[in-house]
């Protein structure tokens, strides 16, 4: 679990961050959705500790990230697996030499050892076989495994992925959410996820919060974000009049109001505000 209180941070004079508190839970894909500029990114940065925030207060279970010294900090990132925009993988480095990179840095392991755990999280991201292949030779959708498979080679608590889809075709950002969502209970992760990707919150958002503006404009989940009334998320979410048409299908359908076809035709035809 991953509490952040109050947090404040500006440059120059611009407020990004405005007084966001919200809690990150065990287990879950935990999500921060927003339009651009909103401050995901910013926020994620504040809670593993590559910007320091102006105010307010972060705990990792419990302990004070915020009062934590440098040596604390280092004990803590090594508990933190982070998938970059883009996936930031070394071109030069063969998947396998990219996967081993954290193995090599902290893990206490000789080179066997390393090779067994290498081959166990690309098992898990289905890329065996793939070891000896460069990045520039792999798909868009692989290159995002290889960077999730380095994420989590050191057994992290802690998932950060930030916008693992970008990039991707609908079909393929499918396949990275449910694969980050069950490795999420499988190892049971505190994942964070910055998306603006409205699938994703559909697919895999257990806890949303949305950010606007540098402020936490509402938080719930993938049900609840059906029902919102909240105005500025249902611009965000349900932009096209497609998208809007589907949230009205889904909360008749959610009434039990749609199983009358009838009924349906009737409000349709009588231009019936669905509430
Ligand atoms: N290092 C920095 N120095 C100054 N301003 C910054 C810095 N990093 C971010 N900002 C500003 O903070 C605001 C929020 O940026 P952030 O990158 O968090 O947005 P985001 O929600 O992640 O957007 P996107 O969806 O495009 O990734 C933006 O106005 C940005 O210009
Ligand atoms: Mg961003």
């Amino acid at each position: 679990m991953i509490e952040f209180k109050n947090i404040r941070k500006s440059f120059d004079e611009k407020v990004v961050l405005d007084d966001v508190s919200h809690v990150m839970e065990t287990g879950k894909c935990n999500l921060i959705i927003g339009t651009s500029g909103s401050g995901k990114t910013v926020l994620q940065k504040c809670l593993v500790g590559l910007f320091e925030p102006d105010s307010g207060e972060i705990l990792y279970d419990g302990i004070s990230f915020t009062e934590m010294d440098d040596d604390g900090r280092k004990a803590l990132r090594q508990q933190i697996g982070m998938l970059f925009q883009g996936s930031a993988l070394f071109d030069s480095m063969t998947v396998e030499q990219n996967v081993m990179f954290p193995l090599d840095m902290f893990a206490k392991m000789n080179s066997s050892e390393k090779l067994k755990r290498v081959n166990e999280v690309l098992d898990r991201v289905n890329l065996e076989g793939a070891n000896k292949k460069f990045p520039a030779e792999i798909s868009g959708g692989m290159k995002k495994r290889v960077g999730i498979a380095r994420a989590i080679v050191l057994n992290p608590k802690y998932l950060f992925c930030d916008e693992p889809n970008s990039g991707l075709d609908p079909q393929t950002s499918m396949v990275i959410d449910k694969l980050i969502l069950e490795i999420t209970k499988e190892f049971n992760m505190t994942t964070v996820i910055n998306t603006h990707d409205m699938n994703s919150v559909m697919e895999i958002g257990e806890n949303i919060l949305y950010m606007f503006e540098g402020h936490k404009e509402w938080t719930g989940n993938n049900e609840e974000i059906i029902f919102s009334k909240n105005e500025k998320l249902n611009q965000f979410i349900f932009a096209s009049k497609f998208l809007q048409d589907a949230k009205d299908m889904r909360m008749l359908e959610a009434k039990g109001i749609i199983a009358d076809d009838r009924n349906m035709e009737d409000m349709l035809n009588n231009g019936e505000e669905i509430k």
